[in-house]
Formats: structure tokens, sequence, C-alpha cells
């Protein structure tokens, strides 16, 4: 079983400064042949990336900045946001495992706790036909930084909630521990039990929230996501709409 399911990670590269682990990543496999589970870490990005062309910030030296490069040829493209929920429940693990209560998964990737974010994912896949040829999964988990610029919303981090310091190393160890159990359930087909768990920490499921769409706005609930991604809300009129990302928004204002 080993020798078949190799974890991903047994190739890391190191860098002090980069502009961006997933530009860097992107590079990597236009140019050379990188190993399924290749990783890129940084301690810093000067042009961090994040959803929807936004930047992510990060202080030097505080988090866990990575990319990893997979070769996921057998999942289907209409299967894609499989390795979005595969990436965000690996994540949710690993907080937990740091004690860390109230872990959510905010749709589609982004992992809060309680109301606040605590790491981002920005996963951009090269498809060939009806299948991914690469996949670049570029995760940002706060570790240690405490202070934020006023600009970034609601942020927190494992040190903040946890009072301790970690060691960036062991959270990108566990990350790919995590993310290799679950990469190859979804390899292995089990795609209802990924999506059980993704569900399962869904942020604000089931319960009656406001979304913004564009200037309008309606009241609904989660009631999951469907196969190509898209949230799928009731609204108060019980009809039940899927949502693109992008399309709307939604957040709960903290206390
Ligand atoms: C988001 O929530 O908007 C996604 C943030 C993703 C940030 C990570 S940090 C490592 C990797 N390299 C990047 O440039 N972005 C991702």
């Amino acid at each position: 079983m080993e020798e078949l399911i190799p974890r991903l990670g047994q190739n890391i590269i190191k860098l002090i400064e980069v502009d961006s682990t997933n530009t860097y990543a992107t590079n990597l496999v236009s140019k050379t042949n990188p190993i399924n589970g290749t990783v890129i870490r940084a301690e810093y990005q000067t042009k961090g990336r994040g959803q929807i062309g936004r930047y992510w910030n990060s202080a030097p030296n505080l988090n866990l900045l990575c990319s990893v490069i997979l070769f996921p040829s057998s999942i289907l493209v209409s299967d894609q946001f499989m390795i979005s929920k595969v990436v965000s429940i690996a994540i949710a693990q690993l907080l937990e495992e740091y004690d860390i209560e109230d872990v959510k998964i905010k749709w589609p990737n982004d992992i809060y706790v309680k109301d606040r974010k605590i790491a981002g994912v920005l996963i951009q896949n090269q498809i060939q036909g009806k299948s991914i040829k690469n996949s670049i999964i570029g995760v940002g988990i706060n570790v240690n930084q405490l202070i934020w610029n006023i600009d970034i919303p609601n942020p927190t981090s494992i040190s903040k909630i946890t009072q301790k310091k970690h060691d960036i190393d062991n959270v990108l160890n566990d990350l790919l521990n995590n993310l290799s159990k679950y990469y190859y359930m979804l390899l292995y087909g089990k795609h209802e039990a990924i999506d059980e768990l993704y569900i399962r920490s869904l942020y604000l499921i089931n319960s009656l929230h406001t979304f913004y769409q564009g200037d309008a706005t309606f009241n609904g609930a989660i009631l999951g996501v469907n196969t190509n991604g898209q949230l799928l809300i009731r609204k108060s009129d019980q009809s039940i709409s899927s949502y693109s990302f992008r399309e709307i928004s939604f957040s709960r204002h903290i206390l």
C-alpha cells in the first residue's frame, strides 16, 4: 500500500523569498518535469496571490506559504471541485489536530475559525480535454502572525488561538500527511466520504443569512454544493438556486 500511495512532499523546494509560490510552481511545471507532490515553500512572498485577483499578504517568516504540484490525470474536469474539497478538509483537520475548535470551511475553500479567516487556498488547474493535466495547490496558513494591517478583514492565526508559537515545518509536515490521505481517497473514488466531511464543516450551513449579489441582497440558507462546486441556497420563497464563486458574497458580523 505504501508504495502504491507515495506521500506527497517527497521533494520540497525551500525559498527565502519569491513573488508567489503558485507562480514559481506554474513555471516549474512548464519548464521541467517535477515529481507528483513537489512542494514549493517560501518564507516571504512579494506578490502573494489570492482568489479573484486579490493579493495574499503575509509577514515574513511567520506563516506557511506553499504550493503543491499534483498531476491528477484520472480526475475528470467535471469533478475538479473535489480537489478543492480535499484540500479544505486536509487544512481543517490539521487545525483540529492543534486543538482548535469551531473550524469551518467557508465556501468554496476559505478556512475559518469561528468568524475569522485562518487560511486561504488558491488552486490553479491546467485542463487537457476532459482531464486535469496538472493542479497547483496554493495554501496560505496563518501560523505565528499576531498583528495584521487594518485592511485585512477578520484574520486570525494558529498562534493567536492557541497562545503558543508553532514550528512552520511541522505545520507543513502535518498538512502533507492530511493532504496525502485525502488526495488518495479521491484517487480511489471515495467521493461520498469526501463530500460528507466537506459538508460537515461547511460554514453557515442550514441557517438563515443575508447574501449579497451585486447591488441586491436576499435571505436564504446554504444547503450544500453541487458537483460543479456551485453553492446551493434555499431562498425565503423556498426556491433553490445555485451560485458560482464571484456571483455572491456572504459573511456574518463579528461580535
Ligand atoms: C485566498 O484566500 O484568497 C487564497 C490565498 C492563497 C494564498 C497562498 S500563499 C501560497 C500560495 N502562493 C500564492 O501566491 N498564493 C497561495
